[in-house]
């Protein structure tokens, strides 16, 4: 069993947040993650001005079968715990390569932009990082209500509560959504 590993996270907040007007804001408050040293060799996460950043360097390919879980918890005012919202579960190689949209989908397509991510699987060991990505409101038009998000995802090999289950990747981030 590999134990998994604590990332380096930084959470730098901006004083105020700059909103381009019209836009529904996300302001990310907190994140954390870990990661198993069989599939990353290191895996950092910074948000600094609202802003989000990520490197990692992987230390075997990603392979088909290579899946994310993206948990979208929501607490409303004045409740004690995070309800969840919205959740699915995908393979992320088949997904990135299909046509079929999703809500991973959207947000891995408008990371490119900032990232060298590859499209195509596997993608081989190296750097891979994303730099100074903002969630814009498109990302967030499904979360129609303002509020406290967490946002959890869980990359993964094998099947849940299984033998087959790898942990690689889980990252967890607090944000406020308003309006
Ligand atoms: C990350 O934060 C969540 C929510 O507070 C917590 O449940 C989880 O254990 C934390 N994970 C790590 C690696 O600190
Ligand atoms: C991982 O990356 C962070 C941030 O880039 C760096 O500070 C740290 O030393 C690295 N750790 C290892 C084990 O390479």
């Amino acid at each position: 069993m590999w134990k998994l590993l604590v990332c380096s996270v930084l959470v730098r907040l901006a004083c105020h947040v700059d909103l381009v007007a019209g836009e529904r804001g996300v302001e990310f408050l907190t994140g954390n993650c870990s990661y198993s040293p069989k599939y990353f060799k290191n895996f950092s996460l910074t948000i600094v001005d609202n802003l989000l950043n990520m490197d990692m360097d992987l230390n075997r390919p990603i392979q088909r079968g290579f899946k994310a879980d993206i948990d979208i918890q929501l607490r409303l005012a004045n409740a004690k715990n995070f309800q969840s919202m919205f959740n699915q579960k995908s393979d992320v190689c088949a997904l990135t390569s299909g046509v079929k949209n999703s809500l991973f989908k959207t947000w891995f397509k408008d990371m490119t932009k900032d990232s060298n991510f590859m499209y195509n699987c596997p993608v081989e060991v190296g750097h891979y990082y994303l730099r100074n990505w903002r969630m814009g409101s498109s990302m967030t038009h499904k979360f129609l209500i303002p509020g406290e998000y967490r946002a959890k995802v869980n990359f993964f090999y094998g099947k849940y509560a299984t033998k087959s289950y790898e942990e690689a990747l889980t990252l967890t981030i607090d944000a406020i959504l308003s309006n």
